[in-house]
This record gives structure tokens, sequence and C-alpha cells, in this order.
């Protein structure tokens, strides 16, 4: 972040972050209960269109709905979790000394995030779902630890906010679900505008040292991050709770019946490293 361009963007997002408090558990209200309530958009929940899903009737498919969206508010209180203890490492370092200041907000913005996501998981379910992450390789030396981390937030990030835009406007969804919704992509905008430009410029400083094997490695290491995330989506423990048999025949069936509306997604969310050079085709997971 030393171009004169991206050190304004770091001054534009600690004054809107100071202005605009998204997602903080003041903002919300926490109902008795959500039961009766859509709150995952029908079409997006991970086994829609299924024989699984077809088979049950309109109150169950309502309690697929609050488990799908528990299992999507753990995924980030897991993905987060990791973007804290990244983003904690990275404080006050000579290298992130141009943007230090904006990591300190992105930081405390995603400890709010988590404690909102944990509580309504903690209220409405039997608590956060233990962690699905498949461990990946480390990377190293410095450049590539820190490029493969923001990379790999962006691309999180980029998949979350495309469910937060969808689910922020569904007028089916239970006024609770749509709030957090909203809320965290406020917040997760700034994220994205972040992590954009620090990507692209880590890249465009480095890259250019890097051998075309280490290029590759790194872009294969993106796009098994991008698979990785995507199978937390498809979650057995839900389909368990929902009250199904043979959740991992269920588990499957939703795989393949989403292969397209994935391809979609991931396309959105590589769309800008595609555009920046860093990944050579939009592939999907
Ligand atoms: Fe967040
Ligand atoms: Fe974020």
């Amino acid at each position: 972040m030393r171009d004169a361009a991206s050190t304004g963007l770091v001054d534009a997002l600690c004054r809107a972050s100071r202005r605009d408090a998204g997602l903080v558990p003041e903002a919300l209200d926490w109902p008795e209960s959500v039961a009766g309530a859509w709150c995952f958009s029908p079409e997006r929940i991970s086994i829609h269109g299924t024989a699984a899903y077809e088979a049950l009737d309109e109150d169950g498919r309502k309690r697929l709905s609050l488990l799908e969206a528990v299992s999507f508010f753990s995924i980030n209180v897991h993905g987060e979790r990791l973007l804290i203890e990244g983003l904690a490492r990275r404080l006050q370092r000579p290298e992130t000394q141009a943007y230090t200041r904006y990591l300190h907000h992105f930081l405390a913005e995603e400890n709010r995030h988590l404690e909102c996501f944990g509580e309504f998981c903690r209220r409405y379910a039997g608590g956060v779902y233990p962690e699905k992450k498949v461990a990946l390789a480390p990377i190293d030396p410095a450049s590539h630890d820190d490029f493969v981390f923001f990379a790999r937030v962006l691309l999180f990030e980029e998949i979350v906010d495309g469910y937060n835009r969808a689910m922020a406007r569904d007028e089916r969804l239970h006024p609770l679900l749509r709030r957090i919704n909203a809320l965290h992509h406020q917040d997760e905008r700034r994220h994205l505008a972040f992590g954009r430009q620090l990507a692209h410029e880590i890249w465009r400083e480095h890259a250019p040292g890097w051998s075309a094997e280490e290029r590759r490695r790194l872009q294969d290491d993106l796009r098994l991050f991008l698979e990785s995330t995507w199978h937390e989506y498809y979650n057995p423990d839900v389909y368990r709770d929902a009250g199904l048999a043979d959740v991992f025949r269920v588990r499957a069936e939703g795989w393949g019946t989403h292969r397209a509306r994935r391809r979609a997604a991931s396309e959105e969310a590589t769309r800008f490293l595609v555009r920046a050079g860093i990944l050579e085709s939009e592939e999907a997971a």
C-alpha cells in the first residue's frame, strides 16, 4: 500500500469504519425464537432441488433453513477466527506500516462479527458447528505468505458477500436474518475494497521476481482453497440435525446438483483476481 492512491484508500476506509459500524451486537434485537420462519433463502440451501429436500414438508424445509443459517454463520466464525489471528500477526510490522491503521479496524470489525454469528448459533441452535476446514500446506517465504493470506481472505469474503447481498434482499427471510446479512455486507464492502487493492499490490511488487513454478504453485493454492471453502457449505451435521438419513449421500447429491451455481459464484469471486492477472482463468471448484 505504497501507492498514493491506496494511501488515500486507507484513509477513506478508516473514516468509513469510524462512521459506519455495521454488524455489532448492539445493532441487533434477538427475538425469543425464529422457529417457523425462513432463515436462509430456500434456493441457496445446499441440498435444494435434491430428492431429500423435495421429501421435506414446508416446516421441515424451514427448520433446515435455520440449520443452514447456523452452518453459514459457523463457517464465518471459523473463517474470521483464522482471519483475526492472521491480521493480529501482521499488525505493526515494518512491511505493513502503510496500512496498519486499517488492519486495526478490520480486526476489530471481524471480532464483532464473530460475536454476532456466535450469539445467533448459541441462541437458536446448539451452538457453532465444529470446523470442517481442510488444513492447507503452510506457505513461505514472507512475501508468498502475505500474498496467500490476503488472497485467501479475499476469496473467502467474496463468497460470503454473495450470500449476504442476496439474503439481505430476500423478503421471505425473518427480519433478523435479513438484518444480519445486510449489516455484514456493509462492513465487508470495505474489507473487500482493501483486500482487492492489497492482493493486487503484493502481486505486482513480488510476482515479477517469482519463477513460473512459484506463481503456478500460488495459483494452485488459491484454487484448492476455493474448493475446500465450498466443501464447508455442504455440512452433513446440518442434514443429520434436520432428521435426514444417509447424510453423506445427501451431501453428495447436493454437491452434484449445485455445480453450476457454485461455478457462477466462484467466477464472481475470482473475477477480480483474473482481471489483476493473478489467476489465469475463472476456474471454479
Ligand atoms: Fe466479517
Ligand atoms: Fe470481513
